[in-house]
């Protein structure tokens, strides 16, 4: 006999009730509110019915899903790809052409034009932007992805409104009880006191920490831009509300929910308001929450911090907090080594990431929608002689081409003069080099590096994450300087619409596009055939005695690979006889020994051994 919904959720609830009352009771010690989350919880509970209660038992049979081989994530704007999610619908067939079974939907959700910091600003949590559809649209666009196969993620912003949110703006016409769900002060003395400790995210697009409300006479946090209003998670009401607002959208048909800028979450005077122990408080309670409404949703943690930082996300084995992290420092690492030819870093960094668990599970990208910060590890840096801000310089220098060799095309983001520091953007065929390209020997270069760095992203544990365009090769978009409302967030340069000409090319192996496309599609394929990707495999670093090169071990069910990246514009041979064996790239179909191994110029290999018996 079937459980009822209702058993079902009484079974999920008991699971993890203690821990759920004990630490929401060390966070706000109220019955009334704790015993009003419960029971809004079974409603949310409840209204899952069919479809999505089917997909909850059986991913509760199946924790692991989300660890599979066969998950390839692609991220993007829903107006740049399809117009509206009906359009996203109708090209359903070309993601499912381009290999691609998890959608991440950029912000969508109701935000002002031109004071949306790229939709996450969210000025309602229950509609959709008008002009990209409705509720409806998303459980349709959903709904039909969960029959082709693909998973759904979308942002849950979590740490800010909108202005424009009608508790702001409630707030601002006086209630005290929505004032005290932000952070807001008559007394400037108290700002500034925050000021001598809080960081700034965007020092030269949104300097500061706080904007002073003329009308109110009062200063707000807000830790992004002006009009993105920090919650205050200090008041029970706000968590409450907040867990409603992230249910109601889990339960439209969302398989990831990626808790977008989490680290901020809370504020203690004093500190850097981030990474605060209350965070992980929240995070473990959503974590419960979850999976005791919706347990086949799994949380995609965006902490974009220092290695050290971004673990704890994790959680504990026994008391897991997020599912699946961002692999930044990887990200911003292998950027570095494009720049300076050598993987010394890239290495050290990796070595890192082979000693933590099996069970966390990283997002590899190489581009998202936002910058690249460059959280690097300057400690190791100065040990081999680079000092963090001339460091930086370079790698920004270098990425706008003006360095020697260099034919990268991006641009400064949040260049901060007193600091020195500045981040950059551009998409990834730009920064490989491909805008630049005219020879028939540079657009192969480039198209080389590219591929490079996309088989570096698939050969790490977990699951890759493509920015939707870069399958095509797309190259910046500079037109976002003629619109005044994204003229001075250059975020914009690798947030063109999608070039459907180019998709066009797909399949013509004659084009960058189509080699591109082509080559990631083989990289995919590889990845669901060999075990050697699980993310459970043993995983090494390899000594080839060449800085420049970049050698990965790989083994699981009797497969070893061995990927090679040559992050240089020359060819190489190397000579790595750790296995005196035969081995094939995978790649090429070509055999080789790994005593006498060429790579050409920006080439990779995954050389795979076989064990016979
Ligand atoms: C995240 C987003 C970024 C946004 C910020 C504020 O970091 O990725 O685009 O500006 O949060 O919500």
């Amino acid at each position: 006999m079937i459980k009822s919904d209702e058993a079902l959720f009484e079974a999920r609830l008991s699971r993890h009730i203690d821990e759920l009352r004990w630490l929401y009771m060390e966070l706000y010690d109220d019955e009334t509110l704790f015993g009003e989350l419960c029971s809004r919880m079974r409603d949310f509970a409840l209204e899952r019915t069919g479809a999505l209660a089917e997909r909850d038992s059986l991913r509760e049979a199946d924790p692991e899903w989300y660890k599979s081989r066969n998950l390839t994530g692609m991220m993007m704007y829903i107006d740049n790809f399809g117009g509206t999610l009906q359009g996203v619908c109708e090209r359903l067939p070309y993601l499912e052409q381009a290999g691609v079974s998890c959608l991440h939907l950029m912000p969508f959700l109701n935000t002002v034009p031109g004071r949306s910091d790229g939709g996450y600003a969210v000025a309602d949590f229950r509609t959709v932007r008008p002009d990209l559809g409705t509720m409806e649209d998303l459980e349709a666009l959903t709904a039909a992805c969960h029959e082709k196969g693909i998973n759904v993620c979308m942002d849950f912003v979590m740490n800010h409104t909108s202005e424009n949110h009608e508790w702001a703006q409630k707030a601002r016409a006086g209630d005290a009880e929505y004032q005290s769900r932000y952070f807001l002060f008559d007394d400037p003395a108290i700002p500034a006191e925050y000021e001598k400790t809080v960081p700034q995210v965007f020092p030269t697009s949104a300097p500061g920490n706080f904007t002073f409300l003329p009308d109110l006479g009062q200063y707000v946090m807000t830790t992004f831009y002006p009009y993105q209003w920090d919650l205050n998670y200090q008041n029970p009401r706000v968590f409450n509300e907040m867990m409603y607002n992230y249910l109601y959208l889990a339960n439209r048909g969302m398989d990831i929910i990626r808790i977008d800028a989490v680290p901020y979450i809370w504020k203690e005077l004093g500190t850097d308001c981030r990474n605060q122990p209350k965070v992980h408080t929240i995070v473990r309670l959503m974590r419960m929450i979850g999976e005791i409404v919706c347990p086949s949703v799994i949380l995609l943690g965006e902490v974009v911090m220092e290695p050290v930082k971004v673990v704890p996300y994790f959680g504990t084995i026994e008391k897991p907090e997020c599912h699946m992290l961002y692999n930044v420092t990887t990200m911003c690492t292998t950027w570095h080594t494009v720049a300076t030819k050598d993987t010394r870093l890239l290495r050290r960094q990796l070595d890192i990431l082979c000693t933590l668990p099996r069970e966390y599970v990283f997002l590899n990208y190489l581009r998202c929608h936002d910058d690249i910060g460059w959280g690097l590890d300057y400690a190791a840096l100065q040990d081999w002689g680079m000092e963090e801000v001339a460091h930086k310089k370079y790698l920004n220098d270098y990425f706008r081409g003006l360095r020697e060799g260099s034919r990268s095309r991006g641009e400064l983001y949040n260049d901060d003069p007193a600091s020195g520091d500045a981040r950059l953007c551009g998409t990834t065929a730009s920064l490989c080099g491909l805008e630049t390209a005219e020879t028939e020997a540079e657009i192969d270069l480039a198209v080389r590096l590219d591929l490079t760095l996309h088989a570096m992203v698939f050969m790490q544990s977990g699951i890759p994450m493509l920015y939707s365009g870069d399958e095509v090769a797309q190259l910046n978009d500079y037109t976002y300087k003629e619109d005044p409302q994204k003229a001075d967030d250059s975020r914009y340069l690798h947030r063109g619409k999608m070039r459907w000409d180019l998709a066009g090319r797909a399949e013509d192996l004659s084009a960058p596009e189509g080699r591109i496309f082509q080559g990631i599609k083989k990289l995919e394929a590889l990845r669901e055939a060999c075990p050697a990707f699980s993310v459970y495999a043993d995983v090494w670093l390899l000594d080839t005695g060449d800085d420049g090169l970049l050698a990965i071990g790989r083994y699981a069910e009797k497969q070893k690979i061995i990927g090679v990246f040559n992050f240089t514009p020359e060819a190489k041979t190397i000579t790595c006889p750790y296995d005196p064996g035969e081995f094939t790239d995978l790649l090429s179909g070509e055999q080789y020994t790994l005593e006498d191994l060429p790579i050409p110029a920006y080439g990779c290999r995954y050389m795979e051994r076989k064990f016979t018996e």
